[in-house]
């Protein structure tokens, strides 16, 4: 039955509604390292908390089953369940990634595995012809992050799945802009998700995670092995929040993602804004690619004001978003990428990007979208420029 639950009443009635032993209906937080054996040759479910604990394997079922996967495992960070799925690759291989990926990702990819003999190739891959062209004998894995990170760009993950099965690689998706309450890209095809569970998972700003997903058993194993060789598992507090965020995944997104509408909409429509990226829109160059592979544009837009200093007295006005990095909390999240985020990119690549000196990203939160909107014109009307009479 509860395999046919929607995904909003899988959030609170699954195997974790309740604990089997004391009835408590809130994930019993188990602190131990290691686990009592009966006997020298009798094991238990569990031995060393690294290896596996209970509180953590509640989060790691709860999102294999929400993302339609095997087998979960949650880390220390997202960059930690990034960099872990990585050592699925060996020397000698090559990875294809997308060009406008999370910046930690880059910086693992660019200055370490390459150490390692990892080759990369980055590519524009909303363009899959580029994506066929790049594949070499040696690509043992392409990587996805759609919508990407800030300009909204949207990947067509069944065509690269289809390109990445004809050539025998892996493929892997970032999920972190989506979750599984919009995009589940097991379904469409891929092998293994990933998540910075800091986000829209946990949703209050106030834990680090991550999560991976695999598609089948056999991957599964091997991406268990390296959780436990590696070892940046997730603590058992960080898990419990993350579990208690869950609860709430789809009100927070639903919400946001009606509130981002509204305001991109606004923006779009408005004299002081040159340019709006956000799925929901329809002349959103990724829209219709979106419309088929998600059940939302999600809660994440990005808007170019005329320069730098346009910004920067928006940023001095503008009232209820904090100004920070991250993402996908209840409260909204305002970052500028070309000082935050994109900060160690030099500016011509910046810029060959669209990654302009005038690009502010918004993460929308629960505020009222009126509020927001209100807010939004009165920052717009004190970033106009000065006339000096
Ligand atoms: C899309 C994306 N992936 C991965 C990460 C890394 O996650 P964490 O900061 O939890 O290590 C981030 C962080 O901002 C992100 O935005």
């Amino acid at each position: 039955m509860s395999s046919e639950y929607s995904f909003q009443t899988k959030l609170l009635h699954n195997r974790h509604k309740f604990d089997e032993a004391t009835g408590a209906v809130s994930v019993p937080i188990q602190h131990a390292s290691t686990f009592h054996q009966k006997d020298f040759d009798q094991f238990g479910s569990y031995d060393y908390s690294r290896s596996g604990n209970p509180t953590r394997e509640a989060l790691e079922t709860a999102i294999a089953e929400l993302e339609g996967g095997v087998r979960g495992f949650a880390f220390s960070s997202g960059m930690a369940a990034i960099s872990t799925a990585f050592l699925l690759l060996s020397k000698g291989d090559h990875i294809l990634i997308t060009e406008d990926v999370y910046g930690g990702t880059y910086r693992m990819v660019t200055s370490v595995l390459n150490r390692f003999g990892i080759d990369y190739t980055f590519v524009d891959m909303t363009n899959l012809h580029e994506v066929a062209l790049n594949i070499k004998e040696n690509t043992k894995l392409i990587y996805m992050e759609t919508p990407s990170n800030p300009l909204l760009k949207v990947i067509d993950i069944r065509g690269i799945v289809k390109l990445a099965r004809a050539n025998g690689c892996l493929t892997f998706v970032d999920n972190t802009f989506l979750t599984p309450a919009l995009q589940r890209p097991l379904e469409l095809g891929v092998d293994l998700v990933l998540h910075s569970a800091t986000k829209f998972l946990s949703g209050h700003s106030d834990v680090l995670a991550g999560l991976a997903v695999t598609k089948d058993k056999e991957l599964g194993e091997r991406l268990y092995a390296l959780q436990n060789s590696f070892g940046a598992v997730l603590g058992v507090q960080d898990a419990w929040l993350v579990l208690r965020g869950l609860k709430t995944l789809h009100v927070r997104l639903e919400q946001s993602s009606k509130s981002a509408q509204a305001l991109a909409e606004f923006l779009q429509k408005h004299e002081l804004v040159k340019k709006v990226y956000y799925p929901g829109l329809s002349d959103h160059e990724g829209h219709v690619v979106h419309s088929y592979q998600a059940t939302g544009p999600g809660a994440v837009l990005s808007f170019e004001l005329n320069s730098e200093e346009a910004v920067q007295r928006f940023v001095n006005q503008v009232e209820i978003p904090v100004f920070a990095v991250s993402l996908g909390a209840v409260e909204s999240i305002l970052s500028y990428p070309a000082k935050m985020s994109h900060a160690a990119m030099p500016r011509e690549e910046r810029y060959k990007r669209g990654i302009t000196d005038g690009l502010l990203r918004l993460s929308v939160g629960l505020e009222a979208a009126e509020d927001l909107i209100a807010d939004f014109e009165q920052a717009l009307q004190a970033a106009q420029p000065r006339i000096s009479l």
